[in-house]
């Protein structure tokens, strides 16, 4: 069995859990897409994980891990996780395949990430400033783009990067008045990088090929989530990347239709940090109260996480966008205490009714929600085992979010914890 999972709101939805928990059964578990600006959780006992860049199978000992080609790489967040995973007995050595075909991201693209993002003042997208977007522009304009294998020829590398800082520095000065790089401390870098990284690069898409030969288990780990695709989110209010379960295929090489399962992972309410249009924020005590019970603040940035209702309408598209067959639905836990619970289940702008999530900023900004209002729970779900044995207005809330999504929730996360999970069905 093959399942591919994906955020379906503006990421942080629980994916690092929900993989971690599949990976038990996973032969080979792949990252696809984005880079070190994705922070995925994994709890362990009494250890948590913060994955930015390894996918969240790393933890577990016997499964192989593959960065796909449509991941930009960070080698100094990747080599540091690799470090310190070994520090805690747990070894990546034969069991990390890198592609060779990955971006990597280069102390310049931070400098710009940061340069840009403070240039736009009031405008800014609010990024996780980890050289995300303009490594992303570097793959698209090809001239300027270094790859895992540009490590293997360290002449030719060094030639390309007199070049490539010589003209981000052009950047740095006539834009944001930055102060130059040196071509020369980015390759003594990448020199080390070379050494590092090349045991584990290869032709990934192959090594995934070969695996589905031989009926290997392929998990494949969505970051970011649905309404921060590049194409089909909140432009621009979105990563560079698609974030979807579209960017699956051309992130690794692998068609959808080796794919047997789409999990969509979803809070049971909204979360989103950065700038960008929520029609369901509660910037208000509600807000408050979920972003302190469910610990919503950034795994990668530390920023609060800005904290609303669900929004069914959001979800139902997102779900239509990536073909999701089933939801894992997080942090079910943390709205215990709320007298009442909001699901958004309809837009209303200038005047009309709407059921589809118009992804445009403009029309999207104008969305008044219409919602339906729930009974809460006062109970501690947080050690329950079955669904049966959940409180009466829990059961209602989850059924209820099932038919304004139109997609079946078949695991429930009531905490952090590996064992912290209910299966519907
Ligand atoms: P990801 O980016 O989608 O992997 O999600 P993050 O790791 O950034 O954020 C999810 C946070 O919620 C992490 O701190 C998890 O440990 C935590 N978490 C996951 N599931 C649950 C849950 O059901 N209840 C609670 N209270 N916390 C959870
Ligand atoms: P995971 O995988 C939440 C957001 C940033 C910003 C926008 C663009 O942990 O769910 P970028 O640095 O990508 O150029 O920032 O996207 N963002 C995320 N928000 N979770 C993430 O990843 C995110 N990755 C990027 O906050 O609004
Ligand atoms: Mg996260």
């Amino acid at each position: 069995m093959n399942c591919c999972v994906v955020g379906l709101q503006w990421g942080d939805e629980g994916k690092g859990k929900i993989v971690d928990i599949l990976a038990e059964k996973s032969d080979v578990v792949v990252r696809y897409g984005g880079g070190a600006n994705a922070g995925h959780t994994v709890v362990v006992d009494d250890t948590k994980f913060a994955l930015h860049l390894l996918p969240s199978g790393a933890v577990r000992p016997g499964t192989v891990c593959v960065i796909g080609n449509g991941v930009v790489v960070d080698p100094e967040t990747v080599l540091g996780e690799i470090e310190t995973l070994s520090k805690m007995g747990i070894s990546l050595k034969d069991r990390l395949i890198l592609s060779d075909n990955a971006h990597l991201v280069l102390d310049y693209h931070k400098r710009e990430d940061s340069l840009r993002e403070q240039s736009l003042g009031s405008q800014k997208i609010g990024t996780t400033i980890r050289g995300i977007g303009p490594c992303y522009s570097d793959k698209i304009g090809r001239s300027y783009a270094v790859r895992v294998c540009d490590l293997r020829d360290l002449n030719k590398l060094k030639e390309k990067l007199v070049k490539i800082v010589e003209y981000k520095n052009k950047v740095f000065s006539a834009l944001y008045g930055g102060e130059p790089m040196k071509a020369e401390e980015v390759f003594e870098k990448c020199k080390i990088y070379s050494e590092k990284l090349l045991p584990y690069a290869c032709d990934a898409t192959a090594y995934l090929h070969d695996s589905i030969k031989k009926d290997k288990s392929i998990l494949f780990e969505g970051a970011q989530g649905c309404l921060l695709d590049l194409d089909h989110g909140t432009f621009p209010f979105v990563t560079s990347s698609n974030a979807s379960a579209l960017g699956m295929s051309a992130g690794c090489g692998v068609p959808a239709k080796k794919v047997d399962k789409f999990i969509g992972v979803v809070k049971s309410y909204t979360t989103r940090v950065g700038a960008g249009p929520f029609p369901t924020e509660q910037d208000n005590e509600t807000g408050n109260y979920i972003r302190e019970k469910g610990h919503e603040y950034g795994t990668t940035t530390g920023r609060p996480r800005r904290c609303g209702w669900f929004d069914a309408v959001a979800v139902a598209y997102s779900a239509a966008i990536s073909g999701i067959d089933e939801i894992a639905m997080m942090h079910l836990d943390t709205l215990a205490g709320l007298k009442e619970l909001k699901i958004c289940k309809e837009y209303k702008i200038d005047g009309k009714r709407t059921g589809f999530f118009p992804s445009n900023v403009d029309k999207l900004s104008k969305a008044e929600c219409v919602y339906e209002t729930l009974p809460g729970w006062d109970e501690d779900i947080s050690g329950i085992k079955d669904f049966s044995s959940l409180p009466a207005n829990v059961k209602n809330y989850i059924r209820k979010l099932e038919e304004l999504v139109g997609v079946t929730v078949s695991m429930i996360s009531i905490g952090p914890k590996r064992s912290q999970i209910i299966y519907k069905q």
